[in-house]
């Protein structure tokens, strides 16, 4: 009988319940504090959850002086950074929720406190537990397409604005690009590599944000509604990237990889006006190819399963604890969609390509 995985939840808001839901799945784990800036919300939520003997606390620093062997951060955005460093600093190991940071600067002090510590940093992307994104990370590398030259990734919701901190330019960062763009960009990314970008052009808006017709805090919307860039990378690959949280239209299009030799369209899963976006599981995927001189299509047979992504990022986040792994979803890996989030805010402000500097 191993030893039983003492973790904390900071934030207790809603995403920290799928988080408890997802431990207690796990007999190796044990919900030990719980912490919310909201004083007596730690207290509620420990109390609502039935989380028997588990410590509340208001305010992350006390929960951090606990015993722990790891956290999960579910707080908004704007307080990622202080509360991963501070638990990177304090020897915990960090599951982190998405997106990693408001500022490119944020991300990039997460990651050196992850190297210097020793500490994991990793990113709570569940889309990746989708085995069919495995298929497709193995498809694009597997030279199957030849040289990948282009990509185009994104989708978009037709109408799905969020309000409160997600509109903030101070507390989010970045709207659609960094909320749900980081799914499309990451899925995007991990098939080809994570290959370095060296350069971004992009243009963004927010037309509807802006609009009380179509959202109730129009006065306070400062982010994008909507985004477009033109990413491109070291060794001859351009990525197109777009995305929306509301347009007058079904879809952006699929995210695609072009290659010398065939090219790959995957679709998102699921129905409705959400269903345009990528912020779930794979719903097809199709290679065109050249066969005998014709051109024809391949439909790649999905695999079927029946997980619960969310479940699995948590189960193997535990799991690379207990056993000394490291992260599964690294926040070296996902600082470069940091920065090529920055570089598109930074581009579109400037109305030119702007370069991306990395470490
Ligand atoms: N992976 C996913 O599918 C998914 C889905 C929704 C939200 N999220 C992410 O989860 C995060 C939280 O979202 P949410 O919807 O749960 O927000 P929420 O507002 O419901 O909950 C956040 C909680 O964190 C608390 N908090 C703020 N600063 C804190 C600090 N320094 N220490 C302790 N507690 C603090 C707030 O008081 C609040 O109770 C966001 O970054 C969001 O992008 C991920």
């Amino acid at each position: 009988m191993g030893k039983t995985l003492k973790i904390g939840i900071i934030g207790s808001g809603g995403i920290a319940r799928a988080h408890v839901s997802a431990y207690r799945k796990l007999s190796f784990v044990e919900i030990v504090a719980v912490a919310d800036v909201i004083p007596g919300k730690a207290a509620q939520f420990v109390e609502a959850e039935q989380l028997v003997g588990a410590a509340a606390y208001d305010g992350h620093e006390k929960l951090l002086a606990q015993e722990l062997d790891g956290v999960s951060i579910c707080t908004p955005n704007v307080s990622h950074h202080v509360t991963t460093v501070d638990a990177l600093r304090a020897g915990k190991q960090v599951l982190l929720e998405k997106p990693m940071s408001v500022t490119f600067q944020e991300a990039l002090e997460m990651t050196q406190t992850a190297r210097e510590t020793g500490n994991m940093l990793t990113l709570g992307f569940q889309p990746r537990y989708d085995p069919n994104m495995k298929l497709l990370q193995d498809i694009v590398q597997s030279g199957r397409l030849g040289k990948v030259y282009y990509a185009e990734t994104g989708g978009g919701r037709r109408r799905g604005m969020p309000g409160g901190t997600f509109i903030s330019k101070k507390l989010a960062g970045a709207g659609a690009m960094a909320d749900i763009g980081c799914y499309s960009l990451d899925m995007a990314l991990n098939a080809m590599g994570y290959p370095r970008p060296i350069t971004v052009s992009a243009f963004t808006s927010n037309h509807f944000g802006r609009n009380p017709l179509y959202h109730r805090e129009a006065d306070k919307f400062e982010v994008e509604d909507f985004g477009s860039a033109m990413v491109r990378f070291e060794n001859d690959l351009v990525l197109q990237f777009k995305i929306s949280w509301a347009m007058h239209m079904d879809t952006l299009g699929a995210t695609m990889f072009l290659g010398t030799d065939a090219g790959l369209k995957v679709t998102p899963a699921g129905s409705g006006p959400w269903s345009g976006v990528w912020d779930g599981a794979v719903g097809s995927m199709t290679l065109f190819h050249d066969e005998y001189g014709g051109h024809t299509q391949t439909a790649i047979p999905l695999v079927e399963h029946k997980l619960n992504l969310f479940d699995e990022k948590v189960r193997d986040f535990a799991e690379a604890v207990r056993d000394g792994r490291p992260a599964p979803i690294p926040g070296e890996q996902i600082l470069i969609q940091q920065a090529i989030i920055d570089g598109v805010l930074r581009s579109a402000e400037a109305r030119r390509e702007v370069s991306i500097e990395l470490p």
